[in-house]
């Protein structure tokens, strides 16, 4: 079934290259564009109103259904060498609420009989790790380790700390969640008056899974149980307690595959903890991150932002299948009489430079880094970002801008910079610019509402 989607997908590929060839003009000379505003805009390519006008009659059949040519980098083609220098610490911050929480220390000391958790899943624990990521996994593992024995010694002073203070611990919704790490005691009676919880999603990115569940009537709250290891066995568990019904799990290896259970707890009349019994087991697999030759891939898409940098030498041109994919684009947009053309396409480093220190020169590092990339850092120097028609603030509420915000997707293109998404994405609202991600990914990202960041749980800033 997957050969013979590779095959179709590799079809629509070859089918779209001949429906809508590109025609390999202004690939590779540099351009320099001033347009009536203050901005400098350097492009190593353009397109002209002829070869829209060429579009016209080349462009007869729908869009590319490819993804883009990295998506097809398959985890067994990247050397060990190349293991992605990505830390959990780089892609996301610690919640210290979910750790060493007061809460949960209660319901250990509540706990009196053996654990029970588990029970008809005991096996052999099995190991998640991907061929290629053995190294980088096996230093997060180590690191891992001492997380945990420093969170475990720090979870038994909590522990201490929290006896007697149950009011503080109930005013604080932070201590609503906690994490302990290797020490599973919890332990209750099983309730058949409780429910067992039913989970209802689960969504992964980098190294977090969000999931949800049904709420259990007369539940006073949930325990997560997770781990790489399939047997959940209680000594290989990550918990959670939380009042909740949806839960992330942070700070997960990366590239692993996570397994996870919930069970709905309340407290009886005789103060004992009773449980329900635990949830289906279920599994996710992290969404994958690699650093190849210095350049980032997560989900096979090719990343570059404020956290994520591109080698020097990176680059050379406007991406072939984005081309086509604008010039598809733009024919369509013609039969609706909106008229796009490309303003910046592919920057080099050194281009790049040369436009971000213009911005520099003009208003200041601060505001230069709302709007223009540093060199090393501009999607432009992927090249499978394109800035259409103009990159002025009046674009925003044009027809065109409305025209393209709608249909870019259909053309494997998301606006990468929307409104109110400076704080995620490191730079203000860009309606003219986009990228190129190939038309099920984008359609994946764009229907979530979410920009690249948030969809894949990653950071936009210069360390
Ligand atoms: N204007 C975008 C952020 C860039 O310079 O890449
Ligand atoms: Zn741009």
């Amino acid at each position: 079934m997957k050969n013979k989607a590779v095959i179709i997908i590799s079809s629509l590929l070859v089918f779209s290259s001949f429906s809508c060839a590109p025609t390999g003009k202004g690939v590779t000379n540099e351009n320099s564009i001033a347009l009536a505003s203050d901005v400098v805009f350097e492009t190593d390519n353009d397109v002209s109103e002829s070869d829209v006008d060429t579009l016209k009659t080349q462009c007869e059949s729908s869009p590319s259904t490819s993804t883009q040519k990295e998506s097809s980098l398959s985890e067994s083609s990247i050397p060990e060498s190349s293991i992605p220098d990505v830390s959990a610490q780089e892609i996301s911050v610690t919640d210290a609420s979910l750790v060493n929480s007061q809460a949960g220390s209660s319901i250990q000391n509540s706990s009196s009989a053996a654990p029970n958790t588990s029970r008809s899943d005991i096996s052999t624990p099995e190991t998640t790790m991907q061929e290629g990521s053995r190294t980088e996994i096996s230093k997060q593992e180590s690191s891992e380790a001492e997380t945990s024995k420093k969170e475990s010694s720090k979870s038994e002073t909590s522990q201490q700390e929290s006896s007697g203070n149950e009011t503080s611990r109930q005013e604080s919704s932070e201590a609503e969640t906690s994490v302990q790490e290797s020490s599973n005691t919890f332990s209750p009676e099983i309730s058949s008056e409780l429910a067992v919880p039913i989970i209802k999603s689960s969504k992964s990115k980098v190294n977090q899974i969000d999931i949800s569940w049904n709420a259990v009537d007369g539940a006073d709250g949930y325990i997560v149980h997770y781990s790489t290891a399939k047997s959940l066995a209680p000594k290989k568990c990550r918990i959670i307690e939380t009042a909740n019904t949806r839960v992330t799990l942070k700070d997960l290896k990366v590239n692993s595959k996570y397994y996870y259970h919930v069970c709905a707890f309340k407290k009886a009349e005789s103060g004992q903890i009773v449980s329900s019994d635990w949830s289906k087991k279920c599994s996710e697999q992290l969404k994958s991150i690699y650093v190849v030759d210095g350049v980032t891939y997560i989900d096979g898409i090719l990343i570059a932002n404020k956290t994520y940098s591109l080698p020097m030498d990176f680059g050379d041109g406007l991406d072939p299948e984005a081309y086509d994919a604008f010039k598809c684009m733009a024919r369509a947009a013609a039969n609706d009489g909106i008229y796009l053309y490309i303003i910046s396409d592919f920057r080099s480093y050194w281009t790049q430079s040369y436009t971000y220190n213009s911005f520099v020169y003009d208003r200041g590092v601060e505001q230069a880094d709302r709007c223009s990339a540093r060199p090393g850092h501009s999607e432009h120097q992927t090249g499978l970002a394109i800035d259409v028609n103009t990159t002025s603030d009046y674009f925003d509420g044009t027809p065109e801008a409305i025209w393209l915000a709608e249909n870019c997707v259909k053309y494997g293109f998301i606006i990468r910079y929307p409104k109110g998404k400076e704080s995620v994405t490191g730079y203000k609202y860009e309606p003219w610019h986009i990228r190129y991600l190939g038309a099920q990914k984008a359609s994946e990202i764009a229907s979530s509402g979410l920009t690249i960041e948030e969809y894949y749980g990653i950071t936009s800033f210069y360390s």
